[in-house]
C-alpha cells in the first residue's frame, strides 16, 4: 500500500512536473551566468581585431542558428568550414564553381565581418584529378598557380554581385604541411616539388591580392615541440628566401583538462619572427557524457587559451570552430567525445562561454 503511494506520488510528480523534470536534467548541468556584450565586441575592446567563429553552408537553413551568427556583437569573422576548399572551388581542371563560397563571403560581407579564406592547398578536400593525373613539376605548379590565383582573385576586395568584399582579412595558402615530428608531409604537392609548393602558393596569392594577410595554418604547433620549432623553421627559411608571409594559424583542437601549458612562450616564439598569427580553430572536446565537473574545466580552458592570446600582442584573433555543439565536426570525428563549443546543441551558452568573456575582460578566473 505504501509502496503504491509512493507510486503515485512518483506519477503525480512526474504529471504535474514532467517538463520540468526533463528539464531540471539538464539544467543539473551548469549553464553561462555571464551578462556581457558579444564576444566580438569584447574582443575588439581588448585591443584584438576579432573573435570569429568557422561556418558551413548546410546550417545556413537554421534559422536560430543564423540569428546568433549574424550578430556582428558576437562574430566579427567567419571561416568557411569547407566551401572553399579545392574539392568545392575546382571539383574539375578549370571549372570554378564559387557558390557556396559566394554564401559565406556574402553573408561575412553583409554583416561586416572579416572573412578568413579557408584553404588553398592542402592533402585534403582534394579532387581526384590533383592527385591522380600524375602531374610532372611544370604540370602542377601550373595547377596550382591556376587554382590559387582564380580563388583568391575571386575574393579579393572588390565590388561582388552588389556588395563590396571590403572586410576580407586573411588566406590560409598553405594547411596542415607538417607531420607532428616535424617532417614535411608527403602529399601530391611535396612528393613531386618538394618544399617549393610553398612558396609557388604564397607567391601567386600575393600577386593576386596584394592586401590579404598570407597564413600557413596546422595543428600541434600550439605548444613548444618539435611540430612548432620545425614551422617556424619553415617561417624562417621563407623569410630569408623573401617569400611572403604573413602569420601563422594556429588551430587549437584541444581536449578538456589537456590544454598545454606552454601556449604563451610558444605564441611568444612565432611572434619573435617579426609575423602575425591567430587562433584559427579553437574547439575543447571532452569524453561524453558531459558533467558539471567537465563543463568548469572546459570553461577555465577556454579562459586560457583566449587568455594567451590576449597577452600576445602579435595574437590577432580567435576564431572558434563552429560556435554550437549542435554543428561541431568534433562527434562524427572522435566517437564518445563531443561538447566541444562555447554553445550547447539547444543554444544554450555554456560555462565555456564565460571562461571566453572573462578572458576577453581582462579578469581572472
Ligand atoms: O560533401 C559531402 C557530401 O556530398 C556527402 O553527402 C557527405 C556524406 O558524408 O559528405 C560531405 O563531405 C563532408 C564534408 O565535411 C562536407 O560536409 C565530408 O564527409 C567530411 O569529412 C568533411 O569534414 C570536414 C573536415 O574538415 C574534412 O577533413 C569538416 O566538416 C570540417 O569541419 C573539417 O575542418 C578541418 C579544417 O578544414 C582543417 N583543420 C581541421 C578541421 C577539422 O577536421
Amino acid at each position: 500500500m505504501a509502496f503504491l503511494s509512493l507510486l503515485s506520488i512518483v506519477a503525480l510528480s512526474v504529471f504535474f512536473h514532467g517538463v520540468t523534470a526533463q528539464t531540471s536534467t539538464t539544467s543539473a548541468l551548469p549553464t553561462s551566468t555571464a551578462v556581457v556584450e558579444g564576444l566580438n565586441y569584447l574582443a575588439r575592446n581588448a585591443g584584438k581585431k576579432y573573435f570569429g567563429t568557422a561556418t558551413d553552408n548546410p546550417e545556413l537553413t537554421d534559422t536560430t542558428y543564423t540569428s546568433i551568427l549574424e550578430n556582428y556583437e558576437m562574430f566579427g569573422q567567419i571561416t568557411p568550414g569547407n566551401s572553399m576548399k579545392w574539392d568545392a572551388i575546382e571539383p574539375e581542371p578549370g571549372v570554378f564553381t564559387f557558390t557556396d563560397g559566394d554564401v559565406i563571403a556574402e553573408l561575412a560581407s553583409s554583416n561586416g565581418m572579416m572573412l578568413r579564406g579557408h584553404n588553398l592547398v592542402w592533402y585534403e578536400q582534394l579532387p581526384s584529378w590533383v592527385t591522380d593525373n600524375n602531374y610532372n613539376a611544370t604540370g602542377l605548379t601550373e595547377v596550382i598557380q591556376t587554382h590559387v590565383t582564380t580563388e583568391v582573385a575571386h575574393y579579393k576586395g572588390q565590388p561582388y554581385g552588389q556588395i563590396l568584399i571590403h572586410v576580407r582579412h586573411a588566406w590560409d595558402v598553405i594547411n596542415e604541411p607538417l607531420n607532428d615530428n616535424g617532417t614535411m608531409r608527403e602529399d601530391v604537392f611535396y612528393n613531386t616539388l618538394g618544399t617549393s609548393y610553398i612558396e609557388i602558393a604564397l607567391t601567386a596569392a600575393r600577386a593576386a591580392d596584394p592586401n590579404a594577410k598570407l597564413y600557413i595554418n596546422d595543428y600541434n604547433i600550439e605548444y613548444v615541440g618539435e611540430k612548432s620549432t620545425a614551422m617556424q623553421n619553415l617561417i624562417k627559411s621563407l623569410q630569408a628566401a623573401d617569400v611572403p608571409i604573413d602569420g601563422v594559424g594556429l588551430e587549437s583542437h584541444f581536449i578538456v583538462g589537456e590544454v598545454p601549458t606552454t601556449l604563451v612562450e610558444n605564441m611568444q616564439a612565432f611572434a619573435d619572427l617579426g609575423i602575425e598569427f591567430a587562433i584559427t580553430e579553437l574547439d575543447i572536446r571532452m569524453e561524453l557524457p558531459e558533467t558539471a565537473e567537465l563543463l568548469e574545466q572546459q570553461k577555465t580552458d577556454f579562459y586560457t587559451v583566449v587568455n594567451a592570446c590576449l597577452s600576445v600582442s602579435q595574437c590577432v584573433g580567435v576564431t572558434v570552430w563552429d560556435w554550437t555543439d549542435k554543428y561541431s565536426w568534433i562527434p562524427s570525428t572522435f566517437p564518445g567525445y563531443g561538447a566541444a563549443t562555447p554553445w550547447d546543441d539547444n543554444y544554450q551558452r555554456k560555462p565555456a562561454f564565460d571562461g571566453i568573456a572573462i578572458a576577453l575582460e581582462g579578469q581572472s578566473i
